[in-house]
């Protein structure tokens, strides 16, 4: 690979209808993880999928599924979603009362952890937790929804996290989601991002093109 950007393509806009065929072929197509936006109706106005279907669509592939919990509370469900075969588990802090003691349950359960901040929410709830996190994930639009536009005004928030990351010296993934496209991608990665999902950007224009959209948002 010609550089360290990884993509997570978001199954919200694959066809449900052949679920199972579309992660074969985004992991045939290179993705480098496999974004699961699980939505409760609740914490956010939109409902998706649970761990039942993880476990169904787990077979499909073999590369990380990157599950980013759109869900309050957390904690009663995390046992269900590492079992389903998730290997990177990210949530809101605001959905739960303790977010250190979440991602605590998460390593646990054995799962890398994830941690993600809304547009609204400040960069100062990473104080207390950065140590404990695999991945930081910055929403570039409010959750919810897939093709949304990016929210420019995130990218500072993008660099100030890229330095705290730095400063502490670890391996920890800065992704971005939310209005990837082949337009915003490289504005993510100056900012520092090494992780992007796509949702819409991946699955524009069926199967044949996944490889092609991978590539441009990779940018080689
Ligand atoms: C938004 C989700 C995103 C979204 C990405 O709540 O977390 O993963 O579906 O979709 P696009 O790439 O279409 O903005
Ligand atoms: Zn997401």
């Amino acid at each position: 690979m010609a550089n360290q950007i990884k993509i997570s393509p978001s199954i919200l806009s694959a066809d449900f209808s052949y679920l199972g065929k579309e992660i074969e072929a985004i992991d045939k197509a290179g993705a480098d993880y496999i974004h699961v936006d699980v939505m409760d109706g609740h914490y956010v106005p939109n409902l998706t999928i649970g761990p039942e279907v993880i476990k169904d669509i787990r077979k499909s592939s073999k590369k990380t599924f990157d599950v980013h919990l759109m869900i309050k509370p957390v904690n009663p469900l995390l046992e269900s979603f590492a079992k389903a075969g998730s290997d990177i588990i990210t949530f809101h802090p605001e959905a739960e009362g303790n977010p250190k003691e979440t991602l605590s349950i998460i390593k646990e359960l054995g799962c890398k952890t994830g941690i993600s901040l809304n547009p609204s929410t400040p960069i100062g709830v990473l104080d207390d937790l950065i140590d404990e996190v695999d991945l930081i994930l910055v929403m570039t639009v409010v959750p919810g929804f897939g093709g949304q536009s990016f929210m420019e005004d995130q990218l500072p928030k993008i660099e100030s996290i890229r330095k705290m990351i730095d400063s502490t010296g670890k391996q920890i993934d800065l992704e971005v989601d939310g209005g990837i496209n082949f337009e915003t991608a490289p504005k993510a990665i100056s900012a520092g991002a090494n992780v992007l999902v796509a949702g819409t950007a991946t699955f524009k224009g069926g199967q044949s093109q996944y490889e092609k959209n991978i590539k441009a948002l990779r940018g080689v």
